[in-house]
């Protein structure tokens, strides 16, 4: 499980650079949030649960474990793809909105499911 979020962590890398450094050449800062959340919750906070998992949660897995991995990735797929809509002025705020209260649920869940599986690990030990 680490190595499959040290392999997303980096490909959000990519792609939140290069939305900065488009925002840069372009001198067009209106993408500054989805760039902000692209690096921190796709690349920071993935490369975070790959350091979870490879220090307290060698053995981790199964069903929870996969439900981690998969709310994290459809949440801040999400949120990413939802946030350069918004703030690309692609769609409505009051369409678009509750699109993004949902995938940002979904990604709050994966980190309560981090916090579920570190408590118990931390029992076990
Ligand atoms: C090639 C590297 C990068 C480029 C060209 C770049 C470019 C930019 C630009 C143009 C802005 C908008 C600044 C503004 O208008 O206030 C910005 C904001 C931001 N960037 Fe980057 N960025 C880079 C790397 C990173 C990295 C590595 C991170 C974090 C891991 C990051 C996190 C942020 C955050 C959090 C903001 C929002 C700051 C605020 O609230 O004003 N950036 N970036
Ligand atoms: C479910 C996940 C998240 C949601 C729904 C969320 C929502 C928001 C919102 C609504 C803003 C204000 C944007 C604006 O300026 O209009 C914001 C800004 C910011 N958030 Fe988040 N956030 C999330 C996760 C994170 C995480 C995990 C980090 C850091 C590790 C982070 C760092 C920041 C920073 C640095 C800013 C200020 C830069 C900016 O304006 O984009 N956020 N966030």
């Amino acid at each position: 499980m680490d190595r499959k979020f040290l392999m997303t962590a980096f490909g959000y890398a990519i792609l939140g650079l290069v939305l900065g450094v488009y925002m840069g050449i372009s001198q067009n800062h209106g993408q500054l949030v989805a760039h902000a959340h692209i690096m921190l919750l796709g690349f920071v906070v993935s490369f975070i649960y790959a350091v979870c998992y490879k220090l307290w949660l060698p053995t981790a897995t199964g069903g929870l474990g996969t439900a981690q991995f998969w709310t994290h990735q459809v949440g801040t797929l999400g949120l990413s793809v939802g946030l350069y809509i918004l703030y690309g002025g692609l769609m409505a705020p009051q369409k678009i909105g509750p699109v993004l209260g949902i995938f940002s649920i979904t990604a709050l869940i994966s980190l309560i499911l981090m916090k579920v599986m570190l408590i118990r690990a931390n029992k076990t030990s």
